[in-house]
Protein backbone atom coordinates (compact mmCIF):
# COMPACT_ATOMS: atom_id res chain seq x y z
CA UNK A 1 0.00 0.00 0.00
CA UNK A 2 1.68 3.36 -0.75
CA UNK A 3 0.94 5.91 1.58
CA UNK A 4 1.40 9.89 0.79
CA UNK A 5 1.58 12.29 3.85
CA UNK A 6 0.48 16.19 3.27
CA UNK A 7 1.47 18.72 6.36
CA UNK A 8 -1.88 21.16 6.25
CA UNK A 9 -0.58 23.82 3.85
CA UNK A 10 0.17 21.16 1.04
CA UNK A 11 -3.88 19.81 2.72
CA UNK A 12 -4.93 23.55 1.86
CA UNK A 13 -3.47 23.94 -1.36
CA UNK A 14 -4.87 21.26 -2.41
CA UNK A 15 -8.36 21.91 -1.41
CA UNK A 16 -8.31 25.27 -2.99
CA UNK A 17 -7.45 23.75 -6.80
CA UNK A 18 -10.16 21.14 -6.22
CA UNK A 19 -12.80 23.77 -5.18
CA UNK A 20 -10.97 25.96 -8.37
CA UNK A 21 -11.72 23.26 -10.81
CA UNK A 22 -14.82 22.52 -9.28
CA UNK A 23 -16.02 26.39 -9.96
CA UNK A 24 -14.76 25.90 -13.38
CA UNK A 25 -17.07 22.45 -14.13
CA UNK A 26 -13.98 20.07 -14.43
CA UNK A 27 -15.61 16.38 -13.46
CA UNK A 28 -13.38 13.96 -11.61
CA UNK A 29 -14.83 10.99 -12.57
CA UNK A 30 -12.45 8.53 -12.15
CA UNK A 31 -11.14 6.68 -15.65
CA UNK A 32 -9.34 3.33 -16.42
CA UNK A 33 -5.16 4.67 -17.37
CA UNK A 34 -5.44 4.97 -21.48
CA UNK A 35 -3.76 2.25 -23.63
CA UNK A 36 -2.56 2.61 -26.53
CA UNK A 37 -1.28 0.15 -29.63
CA UNK A 38 2.32 0.33 -29.83
CA UNK A 39 4.33 -1.16 -32.11
CA UNK A 40 3.67 -5.30 -31.00
CA UNK A 41 1.71 -4.45 -27.90
CA UNK A 42 -0.68 -2.72 -26.16
CA UNK A 43 0.85 -0.26 -23.69
CA UNK A 44 -0.07 2.00 -20.80
CA UNK A 45 1.76 5.28 -22.06
CA UNK A 46 2.10 6.38 -18.50
CA UNK A 47 3.82 3.71 -16.46
CA UNK A 48 5.04 2.01 -19.93
CA UNK A 49 3.78 -1.52 -18.78
CA UNK A 50 2.57 -3.92 -21.14
CA UNK A 51 -1.06 -4.74 -21.06
CA UNK A 52 -2.40 -8.05 -21.11
CA UNK A 53 -6.52 -8.14 -22.15
CA UNK A 54 -8.51 -10.91 -19.72
CA UNK A 55 -12.23 -10.74 -21.83
CA UNK A 56 -14.99 -11.64 -22.25
CA UNK A 57 -17.42 -10.95 -25.24
CA UNK A 58 -20.45 -9.59 -23.78
CA UNK A 59 -23.76 -10.13 -26.00
CA UNK A 60 -26.36 -10.50 -24.34
CA UNK A 61 -29.16 -12.00 -26.42
CA UNK A 62 -26.76 -12.88 -29.08
CA UNK A 63 -27.26 -10.86 -32.19
CA UNK A 64 -31.17 -11.37 -31.42
CA UNK A 65 -30.00 -8.54 -28.34
CA UNK A 66 -29.71 -5.71 -31.08
CA UNK A 67 -32.89 -4.21 -32.28
CA UNK A 68 -32.76 -1.01 -33.45
CA UNK A 69 -35.96 -0.39 -33.98
CA UNK A 70 -37.05 -1.26 -30.62
CA UNK A 71 -33.93 1.28 -29.41
CA UNK A 72 -31.96 -1.69 -27.89
CA UNK A 73 -28.27 -2.70 -27.64
CA UNK A 74 -26.03 -4.70 -24.98
CA UNK A 75 -24.58 -1.26 -23.62
CA UNK A 76 -27.96 0.82 -23.70
CA UNK A 77 -29.69 -0.48 -20.17
CA UNK A 78 -28.11 0.68 -17.37
CA UNK A 79 -29.30 -1.94 -14.65
CA UNK A 80 -28.16 -4.60 -16.77
CA UNK A 81 -24.95 -3.05 -17.18
CA UNK A 82 -24.82 -2.82 -13.26
CA UNK A 83 -25.27 -6.35 -13.24
CA UNK A 84 -23.19 -7.65 -15.44
CA UNK A 85 -20.33 -5.49 -14.68
CA UNK A 86 -20.25 -6.25 -10.77
CA UNK A 87 -20.44 -10.31 -12.15
CA UNK A 88 -17.29 -9.52 -14.76
CA UNK A 89 -15.51 -7.51 -11.66
CA UNK A 90 -15.17 -10.39 -9.45
CA UNK A 91 -14.37 -12.63 -11.94
CA UNK A 92 -11.51 -10.46 -12.41
CA UNK A 93 -12.11 -9.60 -16.17
CA UNK A 94 -10.67 -6.13 -17.59
CA UNK A 95 -12.18 -5.82 -21.55
CA UNK A 96 -15.39 -6.58 -22.73
CA UNK A 97 -16.01 -7.07 -26.37
CA UNK A 98 -19.17 -5.75 -27.73
CA UNK A 99 -20.50 -6.68 -31.26
CA UNK A 100 -23.74 -4.97 -32.41
CA UNK A 101 -24.54 -1.51 -31.48
CA UNK A 102 -26.54 1.20 -32.68
CA UNK A 103 -24.56 4.79 -32.27
CA UNK A 104 -27.72 6.41 -32.16
CA UNK A 105 -28.48 4.77 -28.78
CA UNK A 106 -27.22 6.59 -25.43
CA UNK A 107 -24.75 4.54 -24.21
CA UNK A 108 -23.11 6.87 -21.30
CA UNK A 109 -24.35 4.82 -18.42
CA UNK A 110 -22.74 1.73 -19.43
CA UNK A 111 -19.93 3.08 -20.63
CA UNK A 112 -19.10 4.72 -17.32
CA UNK A 113 -20.16 1.94 -15.31
CA UNK A 114 -17.78 -0.33 -17.11
CA UNK A 115 -14.95 2.13 -16.64
CA UNK A 116 -15.70 2.68 -13.31
CA UNK A 117 -15.45 -1.01 -12.76
CA UNK A 118 -12.39 -0.64 -14.70
CA UNK A 119 -12.85 -2.39 -17.89
CA UNK A 120 -12.16 -1.59 -21.26
CA UNK A 121 -14.50 -1.88 -24.59
CA UNK A 122 -13.26 -3.56 -27.74
CA UNK A 123 -16.02 -1.95 -30.24
CA UNK A 124 -16.99 -4.08 -33.75
CA UNK A 125 -18.44 -1.28 -36.02
CA UNK A 126 -20.33 -3.62 -37.80
CA UNK A 127 -23.87 -5.81 -37.43
CA UNK A 128 -25.09 -8.77 -39.24
CA UNK A 129 -27.89 -6.38 -40.58
CA UNK A 130 -27.86 -5.35 -43.80
CA UNK A 131 -25.82 -2.16 -44.89
CA UNK A 132 -23.85 -2.40 -42.01
CA UNK A 133 -21.14 -4.67 -42.68
CA UNK A 134 -19.05 -5.78 -45.84
CA UNK A 135 -20.26 -8.93 -47.68
CA UNK A 136 -17.78 -11.89 -47.82
CA UNK A 137 -19.22 -12.42 -51.39
CA UNK A 138 -19.20 -9.15 -54.07
CA UNK A 139 -17.94 -7.07 -51.22
CA UNK A 140 -18.26 -4.23 -53.64
CA UNK A 141 -21.47 -4.07 -53.46
CA UNK A 142 -21.74 -3.41 -49.67
CA UNK A 143 -18.86 -0.75 -50.15
CA UNK A 144 -20.65 2.29 -50.34
CA UNK A 145 -20.79 5.96 -48.58
CA UNK A 146 -24.04 5.24 -46.00
CA UNK A 147 -21.97 2.13 -45.15
CA UNK A 148 -18.73 3.50 -43.89
CA UNK A 149 -21.14 6.59 -42.52
CA UNK A 150 -22.13 3.53 -40.04
CA UNK A 151 -18.99 2.54 -39.05
CA UNK A 152 -17.86 5.95 -38.56
CA UNK A 153 -20.81 6.95 -36.40
CA UNK A 154 -20.02 4.12 -34.51
CA UNK A 155 -16.50 5.18 -33.85
CA UNK A 156 -18.22 8.68 -32.74
CA UNK A 157 -20.20 6.98 -30.00
CA UNK A 158 -17.42 5.59 -28.55
CA UNK A 159 -13.96 7.49 -29.45
CA UNK A 160 -14.78 9.82 -26.13
CA UNK A 161 -14.84 7.04 -23.59
CA UNK A 162 -11.39 6.44 -21.92
CA UNK A 163 -12.38 2.82 -21.92
CA UNK A 164 -12.41 2.48 -25.33
CA UNK A 165 -9.79 0.09 -26.41
CA UNK A 166 -9.84 -0.71 -30.04
CA UNK A 167 -12.41 -0.73 -33.19
CA UNK A 168 -12.67 -3.78 -34.69
CA UNK A 169 -13.33 -2.79 -38.64
CA UNK A 170 -14.01 -6.70 -39.73
CA UNK A 171 -14.77 -10.13 -38.06
CA UNK A 172 -14.13 -13.01 -40.05
CA UNK A 173 -15.04 -11.36 -43.31
CA UNK A 174 -13.20 -13.94 -44.91
CA UNK A 175 -13.85 -17.69 -43.21
CA UNK A 176 -12.80 -19.90 -46.43
CA UNK A 177 -10.68 -19.70 -49.17
CA UNK A 178 -13.44 -18.42 -51.56
CA UNK A 179 -14.41 -15.77 -49.53
CA UNK A 180 -10.50 -14.49 -49.81
CA UNK A 181 -10.62 -13.87 -53.46
CA UNK A 182 -12.07 -10.36 -53.52
CA UNK A 183 -12.07 -9.31 -49.98
CA UNK A 184 -8.80 -8.25 -48.80
CA UNK A 185 -8.24 -4.89 -50.79
CA UNK A 186 -12.28 -3.65 -49.60
CA UNK A 187 -11.75 -5.18 -45.86
CA UNK A 188 -8.48 -3.32 -46.30
CA UNK A 189 -9.90 -0.08 -47.39
CA UNK A 190 -12.33 0.18 -44.65
CA UNK A 191 -9.41 -0.07 -42.05
CA UNK A 192 -8.17 2.97 -44.09
CA UNK A 193 -11.08 4.81 -43.67
CA UNK A 194 -11.88 4.33 -40.18
CA UNK A 195 -8.16 4.95 -39.34
CA UNK A 196 -8.58 8.31 -41.22
CA UNK A 197 -11.83 9.27 -39.08
CA UNK A 198 -10.01 8.32 -36.34
CA UNK A 199 -7.37 10.68 -36.88
CA UNK A 200 -9.36 13.50 -37.96
CA UNK A 201 -11.99 13.30 -35.04
CA UNK A 202 -10.54 11.66 -31.94
CA UNK A 203 -8.15 13.71 -29.31
CA UNK A 204 -6.16 10.72 -29.04
CA UNK A 205 -5.04 7.83 -31.24
CA UNK A 206 -7.47 4.78 -31.17
CA UNK A 207 -6.39 1.52 -32.71
CA UNK A 208 -8.51 -0.07 -35.47
CA UNK A 209 -7.87 -3.74 -36.28
CA UNK A 210 -9.65 -6.94 -37.81
CA UNK A 211 -10.83 -10.24 -36.13
CA UNK A 212 -10.22 -13.46 -38.17
CA UNK A 213 -11.24 -16.40 -38.31
CA UNK A 214 -8.88 -18.79 -37.24
CA UNK A 215 -8.48 -21.09 -40.56
CA UNK A 216 -5.33 -22.58 -41.37
CA UNK A 217 -5.46 -22.08 -45.29
CA UNK A 218 -6.26 -18.25 -44.92
CA UNK A 219 -4.58 -17.36 -41.40
CA UNK A 220 -1.17 -16.41 -42.37
CA UNK A 221 -1.84 -14.82 -45.83
CA UNK A 222 -5.12 -12.61 -43.75
CA UNK A 223 -2.29 -10.95 -41.43
CA UNK A 224 0.20 -10.26 -43.94
CA UNK A 225 -2.14 -8.94 -46.57
CA UNK A 226 -3.72 -6.41 -42.93
CA UNK A 227 -0.18 -5.84 -41.14
CA UNK A 228 2.13 -5.06 -44.22
CA UNK A 229 3.13 -1.60 -45.03
CA UNK A 230 3.68 0.69 -48.75
CA UNK A 231 7.44 0.97 -49.18
CA UNK A 232 8.94 3.68 -47.54
CA UNK A 233 5.27 4.38 -45.36
CA UNK A 234 6.15 4.90 -42.10
CA UNK A 235 2.34 5.33 -41.09
CA UNK A 236 0.60 3.79 -43.45
CA UNK A 237 -3.05 4.16 -43.07
CA UNK A 238 -4.42 1.39 -44.74
CA UNK A 239 -2.64 -1.42 -42.31
CA UNK A 240 -4.13 -2.75 -39.14
CA UNK A 241 -2.81 -1.19 -35.84
CA UNK A 242 -3.84 -4.70 -34.28
CA UNK A 243 -4.40 -8.57 -35.30
CA UNK A 244 -6.90 -10.66 -33.34
CA UNK A 245 -8.24 -14.27 -33.90
CA UNK A 246 -11.37 -16.45 -33.12
CA UNK A 247 -9.39 -19.50 -31.98
CA UNK A 248 -11.20 -22.69 -30.95
CA UNK A 249 -8.45 -25.35 -30.89
CA UNK A 250 -8.22 -25.18 -27.24
CA UNK A 251 -10.50 -28.40 -26.38
CA UNK A 252 -10.69 -29.65 -22.79
CA UNK A 253 -7.62 -30.83 -21.34
CA UNK A 254 -5.64 -30.09 -24.14
CA UNK A 255 -2.14 -28.69 -23.85
CA UNK A 256 0.28 -25.75 -25.51
CA UNK A 257 1.51 -28.46 -28.18
CA UNK A 258 -1.91 -30.09 -29.15
CA UNK A 259 -3.97 -26.87 -29.38
CA UNK A 260 -1.89 -25.84 -31.75
CA UNK A 261 -1.47 -22.39 -29.87
CA UNK A 262 2.59 -23.55 -29.97
CA UNK A 263 2.01 -23.36 -34.10
CA UNK A 264 -0.03 -19.93 -33.42
CA UNK A 265 2.71 -18.47 -31.61
CA UNK A 266 5.77 -19.49 -33.71
CA UNK A 267 2.92 -18.02 -36.63
CA UNK A 268 2.73 -14.77 -35.11
CA UNK A 269 6.23 -14.29 -33.58
CA UNK A 270 8.06 -11.41 -35.63
CA UNK A 271 4.37 -9.45 -35.53
CA UNK A 272 4.51 -5.79 -36.19
CA UNK A 273 1.40 -5.28 -34.07
CA UNK A 274 -0.51 -7.07 -30.95
CA UNK A 275 -1.87 -9.95 -31.65
CA UNK A 276 -4.55 -11.61 -28.96
CA UNK A 277 -7.19 -14.17 -28.98
CA UNK A 278 -10.46 -11.69 -30.02
CA UNK A 279 -12.66 -14.83 -29.14
CA UNK A 280 -11.38 -18.53 -27.59
CA UNK A 281 -13.03 -21.05 -25.17
CA UNK A 282 -13.65 -24.54 -27.28
CA UNK A 283 -17.45 -25.98 -25.95
CA UNK A 284 -16.83 -29.34 -27.54
CA UNK A 285 -16.08 -30.90 -24.47
CA UNK A 286 -18.58 -29.19 -21.90
CA UNK A 287 -18.60 -28.26 -19.24
CA UNK A 288 -15.45 -26.46 -20.16
CA UNK A 289 -12.73 -26.84 -18.50
CA UNK A 290 -10.85 -23.43 -19.44
CA UNK A 291 -7.06 -25.11 -19.20
CA UNK A 292 -5.88 -22.67 -21.80
CA UNK A 293 -6.18 -20.08 -19.55
CA UNK A 294 -3.22 -20.47 -17.61
CA UNK A 295 -0.92 -21.13 -20.91
CA UNK A 296 -2.15 -18.17 -22.42
CA UNK A 297 -0.98 -15.94 -19.15
CA UNK A 298 2.16 -17.77 -19.36
CA UNK A 299 5.52 -16.75 -20.56
CA UNK A 300 4.63 -19.52 -23.21
CA UNK A 301 2.41 -16.96 -25.07
CA UNK A 302 3.19 -13.26 -23.32
CA UNK A 303 5.72 -12.51 -25.12
CA UNK A 304 4.07 -12.56 -28.84
CA UNK A 305 0.21 -12.61 -27.65
CA UNK A 306 -1.48 -9.95 -25.26
CA UNK A 307 -4.22 -12.35 -23.92
CA UNK A 308 -7.32 -12.77 -25.33
CA UNK A 309 -11.33 -13.01 -25.09
CA UNK A 310 -13.69 -15.91 -23.33
CA UNK A 311 -16.28 -16.51 -25.74
CA UNK A 312 -19.10 -15.41 -24.34
CA UNK A 313 -20.89 -14.11 -21.00
CA UNK A 314 -24.39 -15.13 -21.74
CA UNK A 315 -25.90 -18.44 -22.67
CA UNK A 316 -27.63 -18.44 -25.80
CA UNK A 317 -28.67 -21.65 -28.32
CA UNK A 318 -24.83 -21.68 -29.08
CA UNK A 319 -24.31 -23.02 -25.52
CA UNK A 320 -21.43 -20.71 -25.22
CA UNK A 321 -22.66 -18.82 -21.44
CA UNK A 322 -20.85 -18.30 -18.19
CA UNK A 323 -24.36 -17.41 -17.02
CA UNK A 324 -28.03 -17.61 -18.15
CA UNK A 325 -30.30 -14.37 -18.02
CA UNK A 326 -33.98 -14.80 -17.68
CA UNK A 327 -36.33 -12.10 -19.43
CA UNK A 328 -37.04 -10.79 -16.33
CA UNK A 329 -33.62 -10.00 -15.64
CA UNK A 330 -32.15 -12.26 -13.45
CA UNK A 331 -29.40 -14.11 -13.56
CA UNK A 332 -28.11 -17.30 -12.88
CA UNK A 333 -24.95 -18.60 -12.72
CA UNK A 334 -23.42 -21.43 -14.70
CA UNK A 335 -20.61 -23.79 -13.74
CA UNK A 336 -18.05 -22.50 -16.48
CA UNK A 337 -18.60 -19.19 -14.80
CA UNK A 338 -17.28 -20.76 -11.61
CA UNK A 339 -14.50 -22.87 -13.83
CA UNK A 340 -12.67 -19.96 -15.30
CA UNK A 341 -13.24 -17.40 -12.12
CA UNK A 342 -11.01 -20.21 -10.49
CA UNK A 343 -8.55 -20.22 -13.75
CA UNK A 344 -8.59 -16.78 -12.99
CA UNK A 345 -7.66 -16.96 -9.43
CA UNK A 346 -4.63 -18.61 -10.08
CA UNK A 347 -3.39 -16.26 -12.01
CA UNK A 348 -0.66 -13.79 -10.41
CA UNK A 349 -2.07 -10.65 -12.40
CA UNK A 350 0.61 -8.25 -10.56
CA UNK A 351 3.09 -9.93 -12.93
CA UNK A 352 1.23 -10.73 -15.47
CA UNK A 353 0.36 -6.83 -15.92
CA UNK A 354 3.94 -5.43 -15.07
CA UNK A 355 6.04 -6.36 -18.18
CA UNK A 356 7.80 -3.87 -19.60
CA UNK A 357 8.07 -3.28 -23.35
CA UNK A 358 11.34 -4.53 -24.34
CA UNK A 359 14.34 -2.06 -25.56
CA UNK A 360 15.36 -3.20 -28.78
CA UNK A 361 14.12 -2.12 -32.00
CA UNK A 362 10.19 -3.20 -32.71
CA UNK A 363 9.95 -5.80 -35.41
CA UNK A 364 9.18 -4.01 -38.34
CA UNK A 365 6.07 -4.28 -40.76
CA UNK A 366 6.50 -6.23 -44.19
CA UNK A 367 6.47 -4.58 -46.92
CA UNK A 368 3.28 -4.73 -48.81
CA UNK A 369 4.10 -7.20 -51.90
CA UNK A 370 2.28 -10.24 -53.91
CA UNK A 371 4.96 -12.19 -52.47
CA UNK A 372 3.62 -12.00 -49.16
CA UNK A 373 0.35 -13.98 -50.53
CA UNK A 374 1.04 -18.03 -50.57
CA UNK A 375 -2.64 -19.25 -50.88
CA UNK A 376 -3.49 -19.61 -54.76
CA UNK A 377 -7.12 -18.31 -54.65
CA UNK A 378 -6.03 -15.55 -51.83
CA UNK A 379 -6.34 -11.69 -53.17
CA UNK A 380 -3.08 -10.41 -53.65
CA UNK A 381 -3.57 -6.98 -55.12
CA UNK A 382 -2.59 -4.05 -52.83
CA UNK A 383 -3.90 -1.27 -55.05
CA UNK A 384 -6.48 -0.36 -52.37
CA UNK A 385 -10.42 0.50 -53.46
CA UNK A 386 -10.97 4.31 -53.65
CA UNK A 387 -13.34 6.27 -51.53
CA UNK A 388 -16.82 5.78 -52.40
CA UNK A 389 -18.59 8.97 -53.51
CA UNK A 390 -19.74 11.36 -51.02
CA UNK A 391 -17.56 9.41 -48.09
CA UNK A 392 -15.11 12.06 -48.21
CA UNK A 393 -17.74 14.74 -47.33
CA UNK A 394 -18.51 12.41 -44.66
CA UNK A 395 -15.12 11.68 -43.23
CA UNK A 396 -14.60 15.47 -43.73
CA UNK A 397 -17.92 17.38 -41.66
CA UNK A 398 -18.04 14.11 -39.33
CA UNK A 399 -21.34 12.19 -37.90
CA UNK A 400 -23.12 14.10 -35.49
CA UNK A 401 -25.16 11.85 -33.23
CA UNK A 402 -28.48 12.88 -30.94
CA UNK A 403 -25.68 13.60 -27.82
CA UNK A 404 -22.29 14.27 -27.23
CA UNK A 405 -21.06 10.54 -25.54
CA UNK A 406 -19.23 11.16 -22.72
CA UNK A 407 -18.51 9.84 -18.80
CA UNK A 408 -21.32 10.64 -16.41
CA UNK A 409 -21.14 10.20 -12.69
CA UNK A 410 -23.08 7.61 -11.60
CA UNK A 411 -24.52 7.70 -8.23
CA UNK A 412 -25.73 4.01 -7.32
CA UNK A 413 -23.87 0.70 -8.29
CA UNK A 414 -25.72 -1.72 -6.71
CA UNK A 415 -27.45 -4.91 -8.55
CA UNK A 416 -30.93 -4.37 -9.23
CA UNK A 417 -31.00 -7.82 -10.27
CA UNK A 418 -31.39 -11.39 -8.46
CA UNK A 419 -27.80 -13.05 -8.87
CA UNK A 420 -28.36 -17.14 -8.30
CA UNK A 421 -25.21 -19.21 -7.72
CA UNK A 422 -24.83 -22.45 -9.32
CA UNK A 423 -26.37 -24.34 -6.17
CA UNK A 424 -29.42 -22.17 -6.48
CA UNK A 425 -28.86 -20.10 -3.69
CA UNK A 426 -29.11 -15.93 -3.92
CA UNK A 427 -25.93 -14.08 -4.05
CA UNK A 428 -26.97 -10.84 -1.72
CA UNK A 429 -25.24 -7.55 -1.30
CA UNK A 430 -23.90 -7.44 -5.20
CA UNK A 431 -22.64 -4.27 -6.70
CA UNK A 432 -19.82 -3.12 -8.63
CA UNK A 433 -16.78 -1.66 -6.81
CA UNK A 434 -15.47 1.39 -8.33
CA UNK A 435 -11.95 1.61 -8.76
CA UNK A 436 -9.59 4.21 -7.97
CA UNK A 437 -8.54 6.58 -10.88
CA UNK A 438 -5.86 5.18 -13.07
CA UNK A 439 -6.61 1.53 -12.46
CA UNK A 440 -8.46 -1.41 -14.29
CA UNK A 441 -9.67 -4.22 -12.84
CA UNK A 442 -7.82 -7.28 -11.64
CA UNK A 443 -8.92 -9.62 -8.75
CA UNK A 444 -5.94 -8.52 -6.98
CA UNK A 445 -6.72 -4.88 -6.87
CA UNK A 446 -10.07 -5.92 -5.61
CA UNK A 447 -9.06 -8.24 -2.89
CA UNK A 448 -10.64 -6.52 0.13
CA UNK A 449 -13.42 -6.30 -1.69
CA UNK A 450 -14.02 -10.05 -2.17
CA UNK A 451 -13.01 -11.19 0.95
CA UNK A 452 -15.75 -9.04 2.45
CA UNK A 453 -18.33 -9.80 -0.03
CA UNK A 454 -17.10 -14.27 0.73
CA UNK A 455 -18.09 -13.11 4.26
CA UNK A 456 -21.27 -12.42 3.41
CA UNK A 457 -21.55 -15.44 0.89
CA UNK A 458 -19.52 -18.36 2.41
CA UNK A 459 -17.04 -20.37 0.52
CA UNK A 460 -18.57 -21.32 -2.72
CA UNK A 461 -19.12 -18.20 -4.99
CA UNK A 462 -15.71 -16.23 -4.52
C1 LIG B 1 1.54 6.43 -26.71
O1 LIG B 1 2.94 6.47 -26.98
C2 LIG B 1 3.28 6.31 -28.36
C3 LIG B 1 4.78 6.33 -28.55
O2 LIG B 1 5.47 5.90 -27.45
C4 LIG B 1 2.66 7.40 -29.18
O3 LIG B 1 2.96 7.19 -30.55
C5 LIG B 1 1.15 7.40 -28.98
O4 LIG B 1 0.57 8.48 -29.66
C6 LIG B 1 0.79 7.49 -27.51
N1 LIG B 1 -0.66 7.30 -27.40
C7 LIG B 1 -1.44 8.05 -26.63
C8 LIG B 1 -2.90 7.71 -26.66
O5 LIG B 1 -1.04 8.94 -25.92
C1 LIG C 1 -24.82 8.94 -40.84
O1 LIG C 1 -25.10 8.44 -39.53
C2 LIG C 1 -25.82 9.35 -38.71
C3 LIG C 1 -25.90 8.71 -37.32
O2 LIG C 1 -26.50 7.45 -37.38
C4 LIG C 1 -27.18 9.60 -39.33
O3 LIG C 1 -27.88 10.52 -38.53
C5 LIG C 1 -27.01 10.15 -40.73
O4 LIG C 1 -28.26 10.29 -41.35
C6 LIG C 1 -26.13 9.23 -41.57
N1 LIG C 1 -25.82 9.84 -42.85
C7 LIG C 1 -25.75 9.16 -43.99
C8 LIG C 1 -25.37 9.93 -45.19
O5 LIG C 1 -25.98 7.95 -44.07
C1 LIG D 1 -9.25 -32.80 -17.16
O1 LIG D 1 -8.18 -33.10 -16.28
C2 LIG D 1 -8.57 -33.04 -14.91
C3 LIG D 1 -7.32 -33.17 -14.06
O2 LIG D 1 -6.46 -34.12 -14.59
C4 LIG D 1 -9.59 -34.14 -14.65
O3 LIG D 1 -10.00 -34.09 -13.32
C5 LIG D 1 -10.80 -33.91 -15.55
O4 LIG D 1 -11.72 -34.95 -15.43
C6 LIG D 1 -10.39 -33.77 -17.01
N1 LIG D 1 -11.53 -33.29 -17.74
C7 LIG D 1 -11.82 -33.69 -18.96
C8 LIG D 1 -13.05 -33.08 -19.56
O5 LIG D 1 -11.13 -34.44 -19.61
C1 LIG E 1 5.04 -24.35 -22.16
O1 LIG E 1 5.61 -25.07 -23.24
C2 LIG E 1 6.27 -26.26 -22.85
C3 LIG E 1 6.90 -26.82 -24.11
O2 LIG E 1 5.92 -27.13 -25.06
C4 LIG E 1 5.30 -27.20 -22.20
O3 LIG E 1 5.97 -28.35 -21.75
C5 LIG E 1 4.64 -26.51 -21.01
O4 LIG E 1 3.63 -27.34 -20.46
C6 LIG E 1 4.00 -25.19 -21.47
N1 LIG E 1 3.48 -24.47 -20.32
C7 LIG E 1 2.21 -24.05 -20.25
C8 LIG E 1 1.80 -23.31 -19.02
O5 LIG E 1 1.39 -24.28 -21.13
C1 LIG F 1 -31.59 -20.90 -18.74
O1 LIG F 1 -32.83 -20.46 -18.23
C2 LIG F 1 -33.96 -20.93 -18.94
C3 LIG F 1 -35.21 -20.34 -18.30
O2 LIG F 1 -35.10 -18.96 -18.18
C4 LIG F 1 -34.01 -22.45 -18.91
O3 LIG F 1 -35.06 -22.90 -19.72
C5 LIG F 1 -32.69 -23.01 -19.43
O4 LIG F 1 -32.68 -24.41 -19.27
C6 LIG F 1 -31.50 -22.41 -18.68
N1 LIG F 1 -30.26 -22.87 -19.29
C7 LIG F 1 -29.25 -23.37 -18.59
C8 LIG F 1 -28.06 -23.80 -19.38
O5 LIG F 1 -29.30 -23.48 -17.39
C1 LIG G 1 -37.48 -14.34 -12.84
O1 LIG G 1 -37.41 -15.50 -13.64
C2 LIG G 1 -36.79 -16.61 -13.00
C3 LIG G 1 -36.58 -17.71 -14.03
O2 LIG G 1 -37.69 -17.86 -14.86
C4 LIG G 1 -37.67 -17.03 -11.81
O3 LIG G 1 -37.08 -18.13 -11.16
C5 LIG G 1 -37.76 -15.85 -10.84
O4 LIG G 1 -38.64 -16.16 -9.80
C6 LIG G 1 -38.25 -14.60 -11.54
N1 LIG G 1 -38.04 -13.48 -10.63
C7 LIG G 1 -38.93 -12.52 -10.47
C8 LIG G 1 -38.55 -11.44 -9.51
O5 LIG G 1 -39.99 -12.50 -11.09
C1 LIG H 1 2.88 -11.90 -7.78
O1 LIG H 1 3.90 -11.30 -8.53
C2 LIG H 1 4.51 -10.21 -7.87
C3 LIG H 1 5.42 -9.50 -8.87
O2 LIG H 1 6.18 -10.40 -9.60
C4 LIG H 1 5.25 -10.73 -6.64
O3 LIG H 1 5.86 -9.67 -5.96
C5 LIG H 1 4.22 -11.42 -5.74
O4 LIG H 1 4.88 -12.03 -4.67
C6 LIG H 1 3.44 -12.47 -6.49
N1 LIG H 1 2.34 -12.93 -5.65
C7 LIG H 1 2.14 -14.19 -5.39
C8 LIG H 1 0.94 -14.50 -4.54
O5 LIG H 1 2.86 -15.08 -5.82
C1 LIG I 1 -6.49 -3.96 -58.17
O1 LIG I 1 -7.52 -3.22 -57.55
C2 LIG I 1 -7.73 -1.95 -58.13
C3 LIG I 1 -8.74 -1.19 -57.25
O2 LIG I 1 -9.91 -1.94 -57.04
C4 LIG I 1 -8.20 -2.12 -59.56
O3 LIG I 1 -8.36 -0.87 -60.15
C5 LIG I 1 -7.16 -2.92 -60.34
O4 LIG I 1 -7.66 -3.22 -61.62
C6 LIG I 1 -6.85 -4.23 -59.62
N1 LIG I 1 -5.72 -4.89 -60.26
C7 LIG I 1 -5.76 -6.14 -60.66
C8 LIG I 1 -4.52 -6.69 -61.28
O5 LIG I 1 -6.75 -6.84 -60.51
Amino acid sequence: MSRISLNTTQLIFLLQIQSALLTLGVSFAAAVPVLDAVDNYFVNNKTGNRFQIVGVAYQPGGEAGYKPAQKLDPLSNKDNCLRDAALLQIMGVNTIRVYNLDPNLNHDECASIFNAAGMYMLIDVNSPLVGEALTSFNPWESYYAAYLNRTFAVVEAFKNYPNTLAFFSGNEVMNNPNTAKDVPPYSRAVTRDLKTYVAKHSTRHIPVGYSAADVREILSDSFNFFQCAEQGETNDMSRVDIFALNSYSWCGNSSFHDSGYETLVKDFTGSSVPVFYSEYGCNKVSPRVFTEVPTIYSSNMTGVFSGGVVYQYTQEDNNFGLVNISSNGSIALLPDFVTLRNQFAKLNFTQIQSDKRPSGPAPKPPVCNSNLITGMAFNSNFTLPVLPPNASEIIEKGVTLPSVPKIVSISDFTVKYTVTNVDGSIIPDLAVKKLADDQFNSRTSLLSYLSCLKHKNGHTFL
